[in-house]
């Protein structure tokens, strides 16, 4: 992950914004990329939220709240036509949220395991 990080950082299509108690310990983040689409189902310049986390003591405070509003307008600096993001259905807190800021749902992701030996496990 700090390999991850380190790279983001070094990217000019991504976005990292941390939130910081004693100016010194990181207590959330959040970040993004700028993404290429094709101007048609995907608009050409996306933003992608990828990632917004906040240590569990520090929830409920806001932070969350002011981080993707500063990486939303660091995206919107970078020409972004619009701004997506994917939150699994059964993370009803991270849905919360987003529902919160004013997102909401424009597609469903539908998954199927494949079967195993044979056998269809949906079935
Ligand atoms: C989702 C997450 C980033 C929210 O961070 P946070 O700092 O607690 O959020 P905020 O305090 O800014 O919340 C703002 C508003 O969002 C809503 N909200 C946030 N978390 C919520 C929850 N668990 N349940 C219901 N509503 C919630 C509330 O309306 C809240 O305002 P309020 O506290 O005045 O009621 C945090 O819970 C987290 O890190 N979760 C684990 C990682 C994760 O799932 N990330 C999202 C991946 S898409």
């Amino acid at each position: 992950m700090a390999a991850t990080f380190a790279s983001w950082l070094q990217d000019p299509a991504r976005l990292v914004v941390v939130a910081e108690e004693g100016g010194r310990m990181v207590v959330g983040f959040a970040a993004g990329v700028v993404l290429q689409g094709n101007g048609w189902q995907i608009p050409a310049r996306l933003g992608r939220i990828t990632d917004a986390y906040v240590a569990r003591p520090r929830r409920r405070l806001g932070i969350a709240r002011r981080l993707a509003g500063r990486l939303l307008d660091l995206l919107y600096e970078k020409g972004v036509g619009t701004v997506r993001l994917a939150a699994a259905v059964q993370n009803e807190g991270a849905l919360a949220f987003w529902q919160s800021m004013g997102w909401s749902d424009l597609e469903t992701v539908l998954e199927r395991a494949v079967p195993v030996e044979g056998r269809d496990p949906e079935a």
